[in-house]
């Protein structure tokens, strides 16, 4: 298996961690990862129970390497334009998952490796992350939504020099240029991944999801439109018992226990 998904339980159920697991090609995306990855997603998906999801590598020292350039080599022209639609529909897929999701990124973030970081809601790296959309350097273009996240996420100008230049970049300045959330210590992405999940984990799941849904579809939104889809979401966690519950938690000054419902 090229992707593991481990459900945490206790104190932590409903935390969710998706790892890569291809060691000897560095967490490249080849066939079998990917259709690992979108079934695994698939699944994550459609589990009311999953709360937060964090996206890591089980492999030291790289997060992912990107496309799998040694199976691309073998692809005919109109193979590799599928394949990698079937990337760019990954990430896609990942990026509407509809809990909140966070990548721990260790190591190299190459190319779709960093656009599956940027497909994640929130990234968090270790000190010795380097990270680049490196594909002009390979005479290729970023294919795995690269080119639309990454200007959304940092602004015009700085993507295309990021694009242009094919620069693999270090941690403190991807925390510089707002590429990251968080910059921990090397060896520390996942830990600080965790403890980032478990400050969402108790929150209301409905309002997690309704909350991402309002902030995703509604930055792609003029702001009258934007603010009538938190309208719209703001309807959906009225009628929950998990609002009431958490009417009567502050009431009676105790911790609301919410179930999602
Ligand atoms: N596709 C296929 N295989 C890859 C790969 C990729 N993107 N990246 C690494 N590998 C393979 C290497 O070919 C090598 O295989 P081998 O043992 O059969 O020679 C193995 O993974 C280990 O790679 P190596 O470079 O020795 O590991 P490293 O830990 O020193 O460096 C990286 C890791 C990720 C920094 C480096 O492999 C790299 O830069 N890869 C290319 C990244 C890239 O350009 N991606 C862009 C895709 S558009």
């Amino acid at each position: 298996m090229d992707v593991r998904i481990e459900r945490l339980d206790g104190a932590d159920a409903g935390l969710v961690l998706l790892g890569l697991d291809r060691p000897s090609a560095r967490n490249a995306l080849g066939r079998q990862l990917l259709a690992e990855f979108r079934a695994a997603v698939r699944e994550l998906g459609s589990d009311p129970g999953v709360r937060v999801v964090v996206v890591h590598s089980l492999v030291p020292g790289v997060f992912c390497a990107g496309a799998d350039l040694k199976e691309r080599a073998g692809m005919a022209a109109a193979e590799a334009a599928t394949f990698v639609q079937g990337i760019r529909a990954a990430f896609t897929e990942l990026e509407a998952l509809p809990m909140p999701v966070i990548a721990a990124v260790e190591g190299a973030a190459f190319g779709g490796g960093l656009e599956l970081a940027l497909a994640a809601d929130l990234r968090v790296v270790g000190a010795d992350a380097k990270l680049g959309l490196v594909e002009t350097a390979l005479a290729i273009i970023p294919g795995g939504g690269g080119t639309q996240r990454l200007p959304r996420l940092i602004g015009v100008s700085r993507a295309k020099e990021l694009i242009f230049t094919a620069r693999r970049i270090g941690a403190k300045e991807a925390g510089r240029l707002g590429l990251v959330d968080q910059v921990t210590v090397a060896g520390g992405a996942l830990e600080s991944a965790l403890a980032l999940a478990r400050e969402i984990l108790p929150n209301g799941p409905l309002a997690l999801r309704l909350a991402k849904q309002a902030v995703s579809q509604g930055m792609e939104l003029d702001l009258a439109a934007g603010l009538a889809l938190e309208e719209a979401c703001y309807a959906q966690v009225i009628p929950t018992k998990d609002r009431l519950e958490g009417l009567a938690a502050f009431r009676e000054k105790r911790k609301p226990q919410f179930r999602g419902e």
